[in-house]
C-alpha cells in the first residue's frame, strides 16, 4: 500500500500584482457577469479566456426555465472560444461572479466539476498549462493549470 497527497498550488494575489494583460483578462471576466442571463438563481458568472493569438473570448452563465438546459459561464466561454478559433490554444482563463446582492463575491468562485472537465480538454489540446484566475472582491486566486483544479481527472489522452 502507498499513500500520497495531491497538493493544489494556489497563490492569492491583489489585482495590482497581476500583469497588465492579466488585469485586462480579469476586467473582461468581471464585465461578462453583466451579460449573464440568470433570472432563476440571480447568481451572475463571467468567464474570459485568453487565447494564444491574444484574442479574449468571454462568456456568462445562461439559464433556462428547463433548469438543466442552462450553461455555466466557463462552458459558454470555452465552447464559444473553440468554435470561433478551433486551431488556437487557450492560454489563461479568469472567472468572476456576482451574488444575489449584485456585488462581486467576497471569496473567489471556482468552476463546477463539469466545467473543470470541459476546460481540461482544451488544456490537453493546447499541450501546455492554462493559467486560472479566480476573482474575489479583494483577492484573486491564481492556479497554474486546469489540471490543478481537477486532480485524478478522467482522460483518455
Ligand atoms: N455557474 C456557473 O456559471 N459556473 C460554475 O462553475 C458554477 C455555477 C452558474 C450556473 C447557474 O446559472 C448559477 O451559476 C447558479 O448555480
Amino acid at each position: 500500500m502507498r499513500t500520497f497527497d495531491i497538493v493544489v498550488p494556489v497563490k492569492a494575489v491583489d489585482f495590482d500584482e497581476l500583469s497588465i494583460q492579466e488585469q485586462n483578462l480579469v476586467e473582461i471576466a468581471r464585465d461578462a457577469t453583466y451579460r449573464s442571463y440568470a433570472p432563476y438563481s440571480h447568481f451572475r458568472v463571467g468567464a474570459a479566456i485568453l487565447l494564444e493569438n491574444g484574442e479574449i473570448v468571454a462568456g456568462s452563465n445562461q439559464e433556462n426555465v428547463a433548469f438543466p438546459s442552462g450553461t455555466c459561464a466557463e462552458r459558454t466561454a470555452c465552447f464559444y472560444a473553440h468554435s470561433q478559433y478551433p486551431d488556437v490554444a487557450f492560454k489563461a482563463i479568469a472567472i468572476a461572479a456576482r451574488g444575489i446582492d449584485e456585488l462581486p463575491v467576497a471569496s473567489p468562485v471556482a468552476p463546477c466539476g463539469a466545467c473543470r472537465q470541459s476546460l481540461l480538454e482544451y488544456e490537453m489540446l493546447a499541450g501546455h498549462d492554462v493559467k486560472v484566475f479566480l476573482i474575489g472582491r479583494k483577492e484573486i486566486f491564481t492556479l497554474p493549470s486546469i489540471k490543478s483544479l481537477l486532480p485524478l481527472a478522467f482522460t483518455e489522452f
